[in-house]
């Protein structure tokens, strides 16, 4: 295993009815809150007003209309309103979405800059505000990470910023909170999870014994309780499965003793940076491809291994074996209702000379991934997947 630093300090109130510790929990940081939230789904569920009943004793301010793939001017309005209102913590409650945002919004609010310097480059984050995340969607584990991916629509980037700062203070995940999920988000919140871990998985170090298992362990969670989920969208236990996991499967947890760059989120983040995609739907189409564009004698054995202990594929030959894992994960997207190729959401070839070239320039995959990727490649993937 190689060595490994790790310190996850997000406080984590998991189960129904935790939303209640709010009441004491913010208040060590203050009384002024700024409450970010998306595009309403929270006002139809009824928990922007739970959130009011728990927070009665604050000082509530609030930014809505937080975008998927939230944009940079989201988070300068949110900068902006932090520094001339003297806020005290930032509540977010929504989905990657809103707490990545807000993670932008808590440091922004202490540089004078542009927010987008910060993403360019993170010495430049030196405090920020606490963060407090009522979660409403299992995906990005962002409740759980110091990561925060935000597009800045005049350059057409999608990008991490990264930061210890950025950990949620506390991080309530209540399951019950996804029953009102539809069904697409539910299905491509899941192929997020399976592919963080994927992407965790499918690295050089073959040392790490115990965090593979632990992977496999997840992936297979995900395979067992994703399709439940989307038939029953409140059954707890398939909720309350897929949340635990989801924020594991990003908390470096699988990372641990290993190390690398990942491969398909950076060819994917181009795909919502471009068409505004939702996230998990191009993790869905790309992975196949991206597995099928990879193996090789030298990814064999791994590709082999993670067919039998995730899919339980009793070929004997590796190569066979490998084959049969990449058709089920694509058999596993396309049953929970995902889309299977670039055509099916309507983006065609016309961008994907760019898009490749700049998936490469902002990312690790030509220098660190598990198999070295560069323009030429991404772009035969992206075309693999027409
Ligand atoms: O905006 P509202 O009205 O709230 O609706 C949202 C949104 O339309 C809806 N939704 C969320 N919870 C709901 C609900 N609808 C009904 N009931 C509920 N309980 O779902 C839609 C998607 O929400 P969003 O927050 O965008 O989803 P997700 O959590 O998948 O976040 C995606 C974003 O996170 C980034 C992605 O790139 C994307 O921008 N990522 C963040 C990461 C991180 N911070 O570590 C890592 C990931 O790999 C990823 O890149
Ligand atoms: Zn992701």
């Amino acid at each position: 295993m190689n060595n490994y630093e790790y310190c996850v300090p997000t406080d984590i109130r998991f189960g129904e009815g935790q939303i209640e510790c709010l009441r004491k929990e913010i208040g060590k940081y203050g009384r002024r809150v700024l409450l970010v939230y998306g595009g309403g789904s929270i006002m139809r569920t009824g928990l922007y007003d739970k959130v009011y009943e728990v927070l009665e004793d604050y000082d509530i301010f609030e930014l809505p209309g937080i975008e998927p793939n939230p944009k940079l001017s989201s988070v300068k309005k949110g900068a902006d309103f932090c520094k001339a209102n003297k806020i005290d913590v930032v509540l977010a409650v929504g989905g990657g979405s809103v707490i990545d945002a807000s993670k932008h919004i808590a440091c922004a609010t202490f540089y004078d800059g542009d927010p987008w310097d910060l993403v360019l480059n993170k010495k430049l984050v030196t405090k920020a505000l606490p963060i407090f995340v009522v979660l409403t969607i299992s995906a990005t584990g962002s409740e759980m990470n110091p990561g925060a991916v935000i597009s800045n629509e005049a350059t057409k980037e999608k990008l991490e910023i990264n930061h210890p700062l950025l950990y949620p203070t506390l991080s309530v995940c209540d399951p019950t909170y996804m029953y009102t999920l539809p069904t697409k988000q539910t299905a491509a919140g899941t192929a997020d999870i399976f592919s963080h871990i994927l992407e965790q998985y499918f690295q050089p170090n073959d040392g790490a014994y115990i965090t593979d298992r632990l992977s496999e362990a997840a992936l297979k969670t995900c395979i067992k309780y994703g399709p439940i989920a989307i038939a029953n969208p409140d059954d707890y236990e398939a909720r309350s499965n897929l949340m635990w996991t989801g924020s594991i499967a990003l908390n470096h947890l699988f990372t641990f003793g290993k190390g690398g760059a990942w491969s398909v989120h950076p060819i994917e983040h181009e795909l919502s940076a471009f068409y505004d995609l939702t996230h998990g739907v191009g993790l869905a189409i790309l992975t196949p491809a991206w597995m099928r564009y990879v193996l090789c004698d030298v990814t064999v054995k791994r590709f082999a291994m993670y067919a039998r202990n995730v899919w339980d594929v009793e070929e004997a030959d590796d190569y066979y074996a490998a084959v049969a894992g990449i058709d089920l994960t694509e058999r596993f997207f396309k049953d929970m209702g995902l889309p299977g190729t670039l055509s099916e959401v309507g983006i065609n070839d016309s961008q994907f000379v760019e898009m490749a070239s700049e998936a490469v320039r902002t990312s690790g995959l030509s220098t660190r991934a598990y198999v070295k990727l560069y323009a030429s490649d991404v772009e035969q993937i992206y075309r693999d997947c027409l």
